[in-house]
């Protein structure tokens, strides 16, 4: 019963997040998370960049960087005019803000310019204002409360990376309800019937299964329209990036 109930309550509180616009600039910070975490605080190939605006450079702890040894005093602390720089030419601006023409990073270029600079910075500002909320407004907030897109973990629900082409009930270390309905072969997550699933994963179980009587844990979402097409966007970019 209280699985039941703590599910409820996250589905109201996932109906009173309004939704942004993601798909203005889905995408460009993937090119990031690469080798940065933005959200969690985990190093990677790159530091972490969690809270990065109004961060001093090369201070994130654990992470061993190799820019560091070029600067003499205090470090700077990014705005979003060095981040800009940084995305720009990493090679070039580190040379910048330390002063020194031999100074080198092991981040490589990215010359990121124009609009996806822009979304590139949009992105970091939602994640540096407001941690992890903010910086998962947009179509995935509701989803993400209870689905993982990039990562693989099972949280709530099962992972959804790379969901599209996926047969459905069938991510690792995930106890699904679903599955029992299904007789025989299970189907592959389209994008069609991933509509069907965002709009009312009550009544899409039992077309999907034929079975009258079949549950989903999952609660219906009732997206529809704009909302529903920027959650589609958003799970074909995550779906593809796998
Ligand atoms: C191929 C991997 C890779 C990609 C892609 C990448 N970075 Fe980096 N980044 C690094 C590494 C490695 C460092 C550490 C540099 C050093 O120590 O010299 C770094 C450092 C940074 C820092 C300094 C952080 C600090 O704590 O001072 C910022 C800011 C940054 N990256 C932003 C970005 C942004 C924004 C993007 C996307 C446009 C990006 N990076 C893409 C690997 C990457
Ligand atoms: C309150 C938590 C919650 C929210 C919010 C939620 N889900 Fe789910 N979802 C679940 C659970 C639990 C399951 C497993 C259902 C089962 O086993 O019956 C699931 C299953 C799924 C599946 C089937 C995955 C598979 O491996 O076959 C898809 C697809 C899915 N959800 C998509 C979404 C999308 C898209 C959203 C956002 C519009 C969303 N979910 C929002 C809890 C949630």
């Amino acid at each position: 019963m209280n699985r039941y109930r703590s599910l409820f309550f996250i589905f109201i509180g996932s109906i009173a997040i309004v939704s942004g616009s993601f798909t203005a600039f889905a995408g460009a910070e993937r090119r990031c998370q690469m080798c940065h975490d933005f959200t969690t605080g985990e190093n990677k190939i790159g530091p972490s960049l969690k809270g990065i605006i109004g961060r001093k450079a090369g201070t994130y702890p654990g992470y061993e960087y190799t820019f560091t040894k070029y600067i003499k005093g205090e470090p700077w602390v990014w705005t979003e005019e060095k981040l800009r720089k940084w995305d720009n030419n990493s090679e070039r601006a580190v040379r910048e803000f330390t002063g020194n023409p031999e100074a080198k990073t092991k981040m490589p270029r990215q010359s990121f310019t124009g609009v996806v600079e822009d979304n590139i910075i949009t992105y970091i500002k939602m994640t540096s204002q407001g941690g992890v909320v903010s910086a998962e407004a947009g179509a995935g907030v509701s989803c993400k409360m209870c689905h993982d897109f990039t990562t693989g973990k099972n949280k709530i629900g099962p992972s959804l990376k790379g969901i599209l082409g996926r047969k459905a009930g069938t991510y690792p270390g995930f106890k699904y309800k679903f599955t029992k309905y299904i007789k025989g072969e299970p189907w592959v997550w389209t994008e069609e019937k991933m509509r069907k699933w965002d709009n009312n994963s009550e009544k899409a179980i039992k077309e999907f299964t034929g079975n009258p009587k079949a549950r989903t844990l999952m609660p219906p979402q009732h997206r529809t329209g704009s909302s529903e097409d920027e959650i589609i966007s958003f799970i074909k970019i995550t779906s593809e990036g796998k």
